[in-house]
C-alpha cells in the first residue's frame, strides 16, 4: 500500500488509534516514545504517549473540534524520560491519526534556567534527585496522577507536598491517606465516607478523604497496601470521577488529583497478581522514583549540615557540625531507613553531644566501626550463602582474615 510507505518514511510518529486502542504505529513512534511496533498494537494510546493532557483534558475524550494541535505537549517515553511533543490529532476513516513531532531538545534549549528550582524543604546535590525537582514545575501544571515510587524514607512524602503547593490547586486542601495504616474493615469509609444510618453507629454523615479533597490533591501513601477489592472501587474513581458513599443513594462527584505513593515496585506487585493491572496504568501516568540515600551519597554532607542546623534551632544548641571521622562513617554507611534514618542519627547525636562537634561516641553504635565492620561481614557472608571463599572476596579481605574476623565478633558459620 502505497500510503504505508508514506508514513513509515516520516519523521513524525504516528498512532493510528480507533477508541483509544492503538492499531498501527510507525518506525519513527518506536524513537519518540521508545515502545516497539509490535508491543503497544492493542495498547491504549494514553498508555503509551503519557501526556499531561491524557488525563486530564485529553482532546478525543473532551470532544475538541479536530483537527486538534498542542504545542510542546509534556510527555514521558518508555524510559520515564521526559519529552516535548508538538501534536496533531485528526479524524480518519473510523479513528483517529495522533501525529506527534519530538521537540525536546527545542524546549530544552529554550529554557535558560534550566536546573535552577527552588524548594524550601529538599535538599540535594544529587544528579537523580535535580532531575526529579527539574519535573516537579510541569507534574505540578498537569492534573494526571502521578506514582511515586521509593523506598522508606527517601522523601515520597517531600516530592508529593511539593507537587500539590506548585500545582493550581494549592489553593485547595492537600489530604493523606496511609492505606497501611487503617484496618480494611474501615478502609473503605475513610475513602467514601458514609450516610447518616449506613450501619448501627452512624449516627451522622462522615466525609471521606476523597470527599474532602475536592479541588485539591490526595495523596495515597503506600498504595500497594490497599486490598484488592477496594482498588477496584479506587479504579471506578479515577475512572467515573464519582464515588458512592456508604449507604449513599446516588454518587458523588469530585474533582481531585491524586497522588499515589508505595515503597514497593508496584509493576512487580501487578505481576505477582497483587495489584490490578488496569489501577496501575491509570495511577502510573506519571512516574517518579525517588532514589535511596546509598545512590547519592553526595548529599549526605549537605543533609547533615541540614540537620545540624535544624535541631540547633529545635534544641537551642550551637552545634558546629560532625568531626571527620563521623563523616567518614556517615559516609560508609548504607542506610537502609534513608533520609529519615540519618536525620534520626543526628538527632540522637544532638541529645548525647556535651560539645560543639559531634563525635563518634555520639553516634548509635551500630555506626561506630566495629559494628560497621562485623554487619559488612554477615551481609558479605548471608549474600554469598555462607561461603567463605566468596566473602572474603567480596569484602577484599583474606581468607583468613575474614575467618579471625568472624571469630572476633562471634559471628557462627
Ligand atoms: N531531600 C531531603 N531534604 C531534606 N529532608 C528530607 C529529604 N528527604 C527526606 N527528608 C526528610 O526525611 C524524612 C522522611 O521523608 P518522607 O516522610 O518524605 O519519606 P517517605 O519516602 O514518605 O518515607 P516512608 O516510605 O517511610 O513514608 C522527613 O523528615 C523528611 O523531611
Ligand atoms: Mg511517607
Amino acid at each position: 500500500m502505497e500510503w504505508r510507505k508514506l508514513v513509515d518514511s516520516v519523521e513524525e510518529g504516528i498512532f493510528y488509534v480507533e477508541n483509544f486502542a492503538i492499531k498501527y504505529a510507525n518506525p519513527a513512534s518506536e524513537k519518540i516514545t521508545g515502545f516497539r511496533a509490535e508491543e503497544v498494537q492493542g495498547k491504549r494510546c494514553f498508555e503509551v504517549l503519557r501526556t499531561d493532557l491524557c488525563q486530564s483534558a485529553c482532546p478525543l475524550r473532551m470532544g475538541a473540534g479536530l483537527p486538534w494541535k498542542g504545542k510542546a505537549v509534556f510527555s514521558l517515553d518508555r524510559f520515564n524520560e521526559e519529552k516535548f511533543l508538538d501534536i496533531k490529532i485528526d479524524k480518519i476513516g473510523k479513528g483517529w491519526a495522533i501525529i506527534f513531532e519530538d521537540k525536546t531538545r527545542e524546549v530544552r534549549l529554550s529554557k535558560e534556567v534550566r536546573g535552577k528550582f527552588q524548594f524550601r524543604d529538599i535538599i540535594t546535590a544529587s544528579p537523580k534527585m535535580l532531575e526529579i525537582l527539574r519535573l516537579i514545575p510541569r507534574v505540578a501544571a498537569s492534573d494526571s496522577p502521578v506514582l511515586i515510587e521509593g523506598e522508606s524514607g527517601t522523601g515520597k512524602e517531600l516530592v508529593a507536598s511539593a507537587i500539590h503547593e506548585m500545582s493550581p490547586r494549592s489553593k485547595g486542601p492537600y489530604v493523606k491517606i496511609n492505606c497501611a495504616s487503617i484496618p480494611e474493615a474501615l478502609m473503605e469509609s475513610e475513602l467514601f465516607g458514609y450516610k447518616k444510618g449506613a450501619f448501627t453507629d452512624a449516627r451522622r454523615d462522615k466525609k471521606g478523604v476523597f470527599a474532602l479533597a475536592h479541588r485539591g490533591t490526595l495523596l495515597l501513601d503506600e498504595i500497594g497496601e490497599l486490598p484488592l477489592m477496594l482498588q477496584a472501587k479506587l479504579l471506578r474513581v479515577l475512572q467515573e470521577g464519582e464515588f458512592m458513599p456508604l449507604g449513599a443513594t446516588s454518587p458523588v462527584k469530585v474533582d481531585v488529583r491524586i497522588v499515589a505513593a508505595t515503597n514497593k515496585s508496584l509493576s512487580a506487585m501487578v505481576q505477582e497478581g497483587k495489584f490490578r493491572e488496569d489501577l496501575f496504568y491509570r495511577l502510573n501516568v506519571i512516574y517518579l522514583r525517588i532514589p535511596p540515600l546509598r545512590e547519592r551519597k553526595e548529599d549526605i554532607p549537605l543533609l547533615v549540615e541540614h540537620f545540624v542546623d535544624l535541631f540547633n534551632s529545635i534544641y537551642g544548641k550551637q552545634v558546629e557540625g560532625v568531626s571527620d571521622d563521623v563523616m567518614g562513617l556517615l559516609m560508609e554507611y548504607d542506610y537502609p531507613g534513608n533520609v529519615r534514618e540519618l536525620r534520626n542519627i543526628i538527632e540522637s547525636a544532638f541529645v548525647l553531644s556535651a560539645g560543639k562537634l559531634i563525635t563518634v561516641e555520639d553516634l548509635p553504635t551500630y555506626l561506630r566501626g566495629e559494628e560497621m565492620e562485623r554487619r559488612k561481614i554477615e551481609e558479605a557472608l548471608r549474600k554469598t550463602k555462607w561461603k567463605r571463599e566468596k566473602a572474603a572476596k567480596l569484602l577484599g579481605i583474606s581468607r583468613t582474615t575474614l575467618w579471625r574476623k568472624m571469630k572476633k565478633y562471634g559471628i557462627k558459620a
